[in-house]
């Protein structure tokens, strides 16, 4: 791949399956994302099979272990310090576990997304993750659930939010059904908001 005419540099942080990433390195290549790069993988998580994915496309990558940190700040400022070393103009969590703190939050301000599936405001915030979004939607008899991609803000779940797809819950969906056909909408949204919110910060 040639990287003549690099304009953006993404940062990634996973902690799982990273299908996201794999969504976001895909529509790379195909020219969805134009002109951009990931530039490093970071994870908390050794097993990552988001590190495998960033290693078979050659794309530095690293596991951050936090408990040889003294602080959850000591943690951030690391990544914060990858980060910065690599150039990145924004960084994406894609399945990322923990909650960003302030090093990272105040050195990339209004320049780290995320991606939640639900229909945010509804079913975010600390507690709100994985397939427990998914079973308090349907328990809770919900018609609509979907994807929300937002920017990361000190509350968790609670910054701008820049897109967002509405799907309907059938009436034989489960939490696994339901998260699975989310997640599909999940990689077509996040490399479309990616590369509009990348055009819009480098008109600022
Ligand atoms: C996705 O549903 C994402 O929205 C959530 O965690 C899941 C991770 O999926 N934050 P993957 O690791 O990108 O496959």
């Amino acid at each position: 791949m040639s990287y003549k005419n690099i304009t953006y540099r993404l940062g990634i942080l996973a902690s799982g399956n990273g299908s996201n990433l794999q969504a976001i390195i895909d529509a790379i290549k195909n020219s969805t994302i134009p002109d951009t790069q990931i530039v490093v993988v970071i994870s908390n998580n050794r097993k990552a099979y988001a590190l495998e994915r960033a290693k078979l496309e050659n794309i530095d990558h690293y596991y951050l272990n936090y408990k040889e940190y003294n602080s959850k700040q000591g943690y951030d400022q690391k990544i914060c310090n990858i980060m910065t070393s690599y150039n990145v103009d924004l960084i994406i969590l894609a399945g990322y576990l923990r909650i960003v703190s302030s090093p990272l939050l105040t050195v990339f301000n209004k320049r780290i997304l995320n991606i939640h599936p639900s229909l945010l405001p509804d079913y975010g915030g600390v507690n709100m993750y994985g397939i427990k979004i998914h079973e308090t939607v349907i328990a809770n008899g919900e018609k609509y659930s979907g994807c929300t991609v937002h920017i990361v803000t000190e509350e968790v779940d609670k910054g701008p939010i820049l897109n967002q797809i509405r799907i309907s819950v059938d009436r034989n969906d489960t939490p696994q059904t339901l998260a699975k056909r989310i997640l599909k909408y999940e990689h077509q949204i996040y490399p479309n908001t990616i590369r509009e919110y990348l055009k819009k910060l480098n008109k600022e």
